[in-house]
């Protein structure tokens, strides 16, 4: 069987691996959409948008027979939209995150940071207040700064650790036990974050998609294939690719 996975840029490259290491012998394609990174600051009408054309691309050039969306701004406006379109399975990461946030909260004070976009469609807290039994105090900050950090490979630089404490300190007074990476990109800064902040348990998409996915009864039969697929360079791509990929092919291509 063949996946595709994509992403507003190389953030959903920490998904990719994930999935990749978990089922070796499905064929895997990733879509990076670096001509219009950042997702995060755009319309929801724009990030439904690409999303879709993402997807098309996936499910009509490469054979796509499910999707996940390694994106969380994606995943909060567009996975049931592609879903409907396309009639492929398709997974987010918000539910996945937004589980595993409730497995390891003592206290149930839990942060969510992402995008703009993410933070403004309430994906999460909506997510986190269906599933929970109990009464939480959810805190959610958009960091807009992190993905150019993360693009630039500046995540263990003075300038990572200013907008870290920027961005998280205020929640680390407020006692938030539960930190959730809501992007794709941010898994990249955990060494800082937890360097900074040890008290949070961090939540990382990356890690607990795996189990939705296997609930989800995917197929796991194939070549093991594994095809990268940009729409322009980007600084960090073939470090990435390298240390996220195992080197897997690229192409540069035009979207839609
Ligand atoms: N990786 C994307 C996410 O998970 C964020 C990057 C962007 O703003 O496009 O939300």
């Amino acid at each position: 069987m063949a996946i595709g996975v994509f992403d507003s840029g190389i953030g959903g490259l920490t998904v990719f691996k994930s999935i990749a290491e978990h089922f070796p012998t499905l064929d895997i394609y990733y879509l990076g959409d670096t001509a219009r990174v950042p997702y995060g600051n755009k319309s929801p009408e724009t990030i439904i948008n690409y999303s879709i054309e993402c997807a098309r691309y996936l499910i009509s050039e490469c054979g796509a027979e499910a999707i996940v969306i390694a994106c969380n701004t994606a995943s909060s406006y567009a996975v049931d939209i592609i879903a409907d379109r396309f009639k492929v399975p398709v997974t987010g990461v918000v539910l996945p995150g937004s589980e595993q946030a409730l497995r390891v909260s003592k206290k149930g004070k839990i942060a969510v940071i992402g995008t703009r976009a993410t933070i403004r469609s309430g994906s999460y807290r909506a997510a986190l207040e269906t599933m929970s039994e109990i009464e939480l105090d959810i805190y959610e900050n958009a960091c807009p700064l992190f993905v150019p950090i993360v693009e630039e490979m500046m995540t263990e630089s003075p300038i990572a650790e200013l907008a870290v404490k920027m961005y998280l300190d205020d929640l680390s007074k407020k006692g938030v036990d539960t930190l959730v990476l809501g992007c794709t990109h941010y898994p990249m800064l955990k060494r800082t974050i937890s360097k900074l902040y040890p008290q949070f348990n961090i939540v990382d998409s990356s890690e607990v998609i795996i189990e939705h996915l296997i609930k989800s009864g995917l197929s796991t039969e194939g070549r093991g294939l594994r095809k990268l697929f940009f729409t322009d360079e980007s600084p960090a791509m073939e470090m990435l690719r390298n240390e996220l990929a195992a080197g897997a092919p690229v192409e540069i291509i035009s979207l839609p």
